[in-house]
Order: C-alpha cells, then structure tokens, then sequence
C-alpha cells in the first residue's frame, strides 16, 4: 500500500499542472479570440487521463487500506471522527465529484460547434473541477488531515 499511496501523492502534481494549463489556456484562448487547437486539446486529455488514473488509485487506497471497513462498521463513529470523516466520505466524493465534471466537460468540449463555445466550456468544467481539487486535497497546512507535500518509500 505504501507504493500505492506513492503513487496516490505524486499524481496530484500531475493533475494540478496539466489542470492548471487547461483552465491558463482556456483563459488565454477566450481573451485573444484564438482557435481551438491541439495543445488546448491535449492539455484538456492530460488533465482527464490523470483524473482517471487517480480514481483508480484512490479506490484502491479507499478498499485496501480498511477505510471501507470502518464506513461498514459504523458511519456514526467515521462521521463524528473529523480524520475519518475527511477521507472516507469528504475527500473521496468531492473528488468523485471533480472527476465527474472533468469528463462532463470534456464530452462538451467535443460537442461545442464554436472554437469560442469550446474555450468557454473548458473554462466552466475544467476549473470548476480544478477548484473543488484544489480545495478537498489533504494540503500539509489543513491541521486535522495534514498529509505531506511529497512522499517517498521510508
Ligand atoms: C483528483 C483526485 C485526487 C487527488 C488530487 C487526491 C489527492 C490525495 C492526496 C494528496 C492524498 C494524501 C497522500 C499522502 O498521504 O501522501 C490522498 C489520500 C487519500 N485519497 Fe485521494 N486524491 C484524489 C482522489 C481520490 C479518490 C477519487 C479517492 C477514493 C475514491 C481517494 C481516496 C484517498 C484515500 C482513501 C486517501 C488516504 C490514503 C491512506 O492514507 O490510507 N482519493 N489523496
């Protein structure tokens, strides 16, 4: 497991840069009018391959280090341990949630007629999603549920 969450903590890097360089393009593609091109495309396909790799990892984090057990064993004592509370049910469905919207929005971004509609809905999905992940991420400074910056096997 210790590999698992490895993994777990170095991908949020990946999934904050390639989202960040979405929404930036996005950003920049709707105020010089630009056209929709293959960089703004892969940096939308980046952000979704890495969301998609995490959920899997982060299932495997949620069945195989016994958070699941502790939700079948009594959601009233994980509701009211704040910790518990945080990675069983805040974390991992915010970032369900997160990555719900990033493949909502992709589909959009397919969709849309317009090199400016498609811009708009990048913008709308991508940073909404990026938003909610930057808030539901067990930053080092968040007291109850600080987890490092970066991890490594020890
Ligand atoms: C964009 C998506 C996600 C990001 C950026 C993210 C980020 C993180 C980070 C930074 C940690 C702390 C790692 C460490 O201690 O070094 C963590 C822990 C955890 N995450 Fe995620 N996560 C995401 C999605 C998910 C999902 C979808 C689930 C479950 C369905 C999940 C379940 C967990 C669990 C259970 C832990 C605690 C692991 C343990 O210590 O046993 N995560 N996550």
């Amino acid at each position: 497991m210790q590999l698992t969450l490895v993994l777990h903590n170095i991908l949020r890097w990946g999934i904050l840069l390639f989202g960040l360089w979405a929404v930036i393009n996005a950003i920049t593609g709707l105020m010089s009018k630009r056209r929709f091109t293959g960089g703004d495309n892969k940096s939308g396909l980046l952000f979704m391959i890495f969301c998609d790799i995490q959920l899997l990892v982060g299932l495997v984090l949620f069945f195989g280090n016994a958070w699941f057990d502790k939700m079948k064993a009594g959601m009233g004592d994980v509701m009211k341990n704040g910790y518990d509370r945080f990675f069983t049910v805040e974390h991992a469905g915010m970032m369900i949630l997160a990555w719900i919207l990033v493949h909502i929005g992709r589909a959009q971004v397919n969709r849309a007629a317009t090199d400016t509609a498609k811009h708009k809905k990048m913008l709308l999905f991508f940073g909404l999603a990026l938003l909610i992940i930057l808030v539901s991420i067990p930053w080092p400074f968040r007291a109850e549920v600080a987890r490092p910056w970066f991890r490594w096997f020890n």
